[in-house]
């Protein structure tokens, strides 16, 4: 079981913040993310997505790739965001020469992405660290074409502190309703949430805690008006 290196909290305050935590930790991430989830989470992701050739998708929270990979094999155009340029860097590094990434650098709650410009938004392991989930959400919505795809892979509600403390998480998972609320309350119609079939696994690095906690795929449509 490989570890990684713990950040100090104080009283429940971080001495990092969540794009400090994302600079320090990018050039380890990949390695990170294997030990954490397999590509099984996105071959859900775009299943449910329905994929079609040519189409422009939206990677927010992209970090290093993980789900912009996947996407631009199955030739989609990616517009991949995120608030940390090193993870972005990283990213760049692995898809040089490729003309089918868009890498911007933005925030949560202000994606740098006119309205309705893609047809599908995709967000991994992204809301659970994120200050307000629902807001999130509705700029993501935002972004979306009328009848549009967004699909959300994260982690079911949990009691691990640790990742909190060690890996900077803001939520300690969503209940799988308000989720859904969520989605309906921003603009989408037939939302489903339902189990990814494979959990999030995580060891801390500083005691015997062992995390493995169930990921669910929320989706929804983009109302046509
Ligand atoms: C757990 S990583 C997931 C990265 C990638 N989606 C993956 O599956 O490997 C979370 C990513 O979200 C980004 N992030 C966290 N909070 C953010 C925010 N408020 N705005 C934009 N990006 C954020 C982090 O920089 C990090 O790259």
């Amino acid at each position: 079981m490989v570890k990684f290196r713990s950040y100090l909290w104080i009283e429940g305050v971080s001495l990092m913040g969540t794009k400090n935590y994302f600079d320090q930790v990018a050039r380890e991430w990949d390695k990170m993310r294997e030990s954490f989830f397999s590509e099984a989470v996105r071959e859900k992701a775009f299943s449910i997505a329905g994929l079609q050739l040519g189409k422009i998708a939206a990677d927010i929270g992209a970090g290093s790739g993980f789900m912009t990979e996947g996407l631009i094999r199955r030739g989609i155009q990616v517009i991949a965001v995120d608030q940390s340029e090193a993870m972005l860097a990283e990213m760049k590094k692995k898809f040089i020469g490729l003309q089918d990434v868009d890498y911007r650098v933005g925030e949560a709650e202000w994606l740098p992405i006119s309205d309705e410009t893609v047809d599908y938004v995709f967000a991994n392991m992204f809301l659970h660290h994120v200050e307000s989930p629902s807001a999130a959400i509705k700029e993501m919505v935002r972004i979306l074409k009328p009848g549009g795809m967004m699909v959300i892979t994260d982690l079911d509600e949990h009691s691990f502190v640790f990742l909190k403390t060690e890996h900077h998480d803001r939520w300690m998972g969503f209940k799988r309703e308000e989720i859904k609320k969520w989605l309906e309350e921003a603009g989408l119609r037939n939302v489903r949430v339902d189990c990814v079939g494979e959990n999030c696994c995580a060891e801390s690095s500083c005691g015997s805690d062992y995390a493995s906690i169930s990921i669910f795929v929320a989706s929804g449509e983009k109302i046509r008006l």
